[in-house]
């Protein structure tokens, strides 16, 4: 089927993509009494050089996604084509090959440098597995260039991960996630752990960097505010399933789920008069349990617009009806009943179902 107008040709293609963890009760006869439905259909796509922003409330499914997107998990139902190809099947040679091209950086760098290998070692780490990219000899210069490209010193090499600050360190994560030239890079939540007068530092360092080795982005974040700088495009998402999706200002200019309307106007504005004409919708409830969650519309618990029909009907992800004549059918799409709806902020917000 031809490719809608205006989308480009993805370098990853996601499509009901599901990682459901067995729920066991017993400690030794242990029965599978349900399950933890972490990933809960995904469907999105990555086109090259694009940054595209996954944000959502901890425990909505992100790390799950960021470690079936890089293989570190496999999927319990679903494909993940990369340039056409179903990767979820792959094992040997034709996975490593595959791996190599998607790379992760991950969320806390205070943990994921091993303390008793030097920034050298770690950083080269993944030459052991592919020595096809850097031939032993080679390595030694491979590692200083990359320590130089991600701003630290070259002669840091025979330092420890200890030796180091927050922000340093995530360089270091990322010198690694750059080792073996890769196309596309997972970014799993890769500020949050950080200071925030070095948060927008790494973001940039992100960003400087996607120019110059034509990478790819997916960008994990639970604050709209951070992956607006750097996304292309914008995914919400909500107990294991993206609601709503489209291009950066139109997520942030014409939120159409009520989800993403209550987590925009979390986000902090600086400028005093519209911080005082701003409506601030409070979610109300906790976030549904993925082992346990709502029939039809999952956002139904805490949703001020939810009606009868959310409880019984799911909403796809579909292009709200109000933007098909004069959008692109790539620029916006929501899950909610109601998307094309002016968007009203109500007097007392809280569920209604
Ligand atoms: N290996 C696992 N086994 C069982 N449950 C898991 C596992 N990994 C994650 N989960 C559960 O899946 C849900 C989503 O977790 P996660 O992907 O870490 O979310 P996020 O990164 O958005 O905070 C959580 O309820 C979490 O407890
Ligand atoms: S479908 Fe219903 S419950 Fe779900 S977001 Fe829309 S209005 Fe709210
Ligand atoms: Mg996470």
């Amino acid at each position: 089927m031809a490719e809608p107008a205006g989308r480009h040709e993805a370098i990853l293609e996601v499509r009901g993509l599901h990682k459901h963890y067995p729920l066991t009760q017993g400690i030794v006869l242990k029965r599978q009494v349900g399950a933890v439905r972490a990933v809960d259909g995904v469907d999105l796509d990555l086109a090259a050089g694009e940054t595209l922003g996954i944000v959502g409330e901890s425990g909505c499914g992100k790390s799950t996604l960021a470690r079936l997107l890089v293989h570190l998990e496999r999927p319990t139902a679903g494909v993940i084509r990369y340039k056409g190809e179903d990767i979820t099947k792959l094992s040997g040679r034709a996975l490593k090959a595959v791996r190599r091209n998607i790379q992760m950086v991950f969320q806390d760098p205070y943990t994921a440098l091993n303390p008793r290998m030097t920034v050298g070692d770690i950083i080269g780490e993944p030459y052991e597995i592919h020595p096809e990219v850097a031939p032993k000899g080679d390595r030694r210069q491979k590692v200083q260039d990359l320590l130089d490209v991600v701003g630290l010193n070259p002669e840091y090499l025979n330092r420890y991960p200890h030796q180091f600050s927050g922000g340093q360190r995530q360089r270091i994560g990322i010198a690694r996630g750059l080792a073996l030239r890769p196309e596309i890079i997972v970014a799993d939540e890769p500020v949050s752990a950080l200071d925030v007068s070095v948060q927008a530092q790494v973001v940039n360092l992100l960003d400087r960097l996607q120019d110059e080795f034509a990478l790819s982005y997916v960008f994990i974040a639970h604050d709209l505010s951070i992956v607006r700088h750097i996304s292309d495009r914008v995914g919400v998402m909500y107990l294991g399933r993206i609601v709503e999706t489209g291009k950066d200002a139109e997520i942030y200019d014409h939120p159409t789920h009520p989800y993403t309307q209550a987590l925009l106007s979390a986000v902090p504005v600086p400028d005093p008069t519209a911080r005082e004409h701003r409506e601030r919708i409070l979610l109300t409830g906790d976030v549904p349990s993925p082992a346990n969650i709502p029939s039809g519309c999952r956002f139904r618990t805490r949703c001020w617009k939810a009606r009868e029909r959310c409880a019984h009907e799911v909403p796809p992800l579909a292009v709200p009806a109000a933007f098909r004549d004069d959008r692109s059918p790539a620029a916006h799409d929501s899950a909610c009943h109601f998307a094309q709806e002016k968007h009203v902020v109500p007097v007392e917000p809280g569920p209604v179902v």
